[in-house]
């Protein structure tokens, strides 16, 4: 069975340290013929504007042509095609598929039903292990190292994939957590679990400031409001956090504010102009990272 990316479990950390010094050289050299005459295929069952266009750019930037969709109304799901020979008819026209889906699981899923590497682009409030990869990517970048980290997460914690994915990548660097989430948005009792079992330290707070001085990485997340089966528990925790350029007064010289991003509310325009916000150059280097991704499981070393 090729190598597929699933969950961020699936790569080694020797594996996802290569990962990233590959992404770094697609950083100085951004166009990189190396996979001419592959095709890829991106299949997004749920809407995304970052992952699918920078996987789709990553591809063209490599060599590669694309097909997929974005819109499952437009394929012949809509006439009742199960996923299964969606995916099987997909596998024998391309080289290799990326796919996001609503469904934790399907992913994995598809792996099972072809014989294609599969990249894991979100399944669910489950995984998003290239987002994760991203997101390292971006803390070495800002801190010169992955050791020892102190990584402050806040907002949706229960439903935040990227969230989860990250804190188990983590979990090779001795990193420090804080928890910040309302008690509806806590992070699940497994990923606890996880980390007590790994002896990471982590610390769990409803405050927003209370830990904002101590942290190198402050990761917020968007409430995941297509997550929410009750509107009216969305409408209670949408906008329980609100950062502000006030609030960065204390914070330490080298601390970066990470978001996956699409931000709604939690991070006021403010903090775009100070020193601290690097979201926009953490999206950018997703395309990197994926180039990265889409080249090391098409066999390039
Ligand atoms: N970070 C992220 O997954 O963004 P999109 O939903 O726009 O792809």
């Amino acid at each position: 069975m090729p190598k597929s990316l699933i969950s961020i479990h699936d790569f080694s950390k020797e594996e996802i340290l290569h990962i990233l010094d590959i992404a770094s050289e697609m950083e100085k050299n951004k166009s990189q013929k190396i996979l001419d005459g592959k095709v890829v295929a991106c299949l997004f069952f749920e809407p995304s504007t970052r992952t699918r266009l920078s996987f789709e750019t990553a591809a063209n930037r490599l060599g590669a042509r694309v097909i997929g969709f974005s819109d499952v109304g437009n394929t012949s799901i809509s006439k009742g095609e199960s996923f299964k020979d969606t995916i099987k008819m997909v596998s024998n026209y391309v080289d290799m598929i990326i796919m996001r889906h609503p469904l934790e699981g399907a992913a994995r899923y598809a792996t099972e039903v072809c014989d294609l590497p599969i990249v894991n682009a979100g399944d669910g409030a489950n995984q998003h292990p290239s987002q994760t990869l991203l997101d390292l990517y971006t803390i070495r970048q800002t801190q010169g190292s992955l050791q020892n980290m102190t990584i402050n997460m806040v907002g949706d914690l229960k439903y935040g994939r990227t969230v989860h994915s990250l804190l188990q990548a983590m979990s090779h660097f001795e990193p420090k957590f804080i928890f910040t989430a309302p008690y509806e948005l806590q992070l699940p009792s497994e990923y606890q679990t996880f980390l007590t079992e790994k002896g990471i330290e982590y610390t769990e707070t409803q405050s927003l400031t209370e830990y904002l001085d101590v942290c190198d990485i402050l990761y917020m997340t968007r409430v995941q409001q297509e997550r929410f089966n009750d509107p009216m528990e969305y409408e209670k925790v949408k906008d329980v956090y609100r950062l502000n350029a006030k609030m960065l007064t204390n914070v330490r010289k080298n601390m970066k504010i990470l978001h996956p991003l699409p931000r709604i509310n939690e991070i006021a325009l403010d903090v775009d102009d100070t020193p601290y916000a690097y979201y926009f150059k953490q999206a950018e280097n997703g395309m990197y990272v994926r180039m990265a991704i889409i080249a090391y499981l098409l066999g390039y070393n």
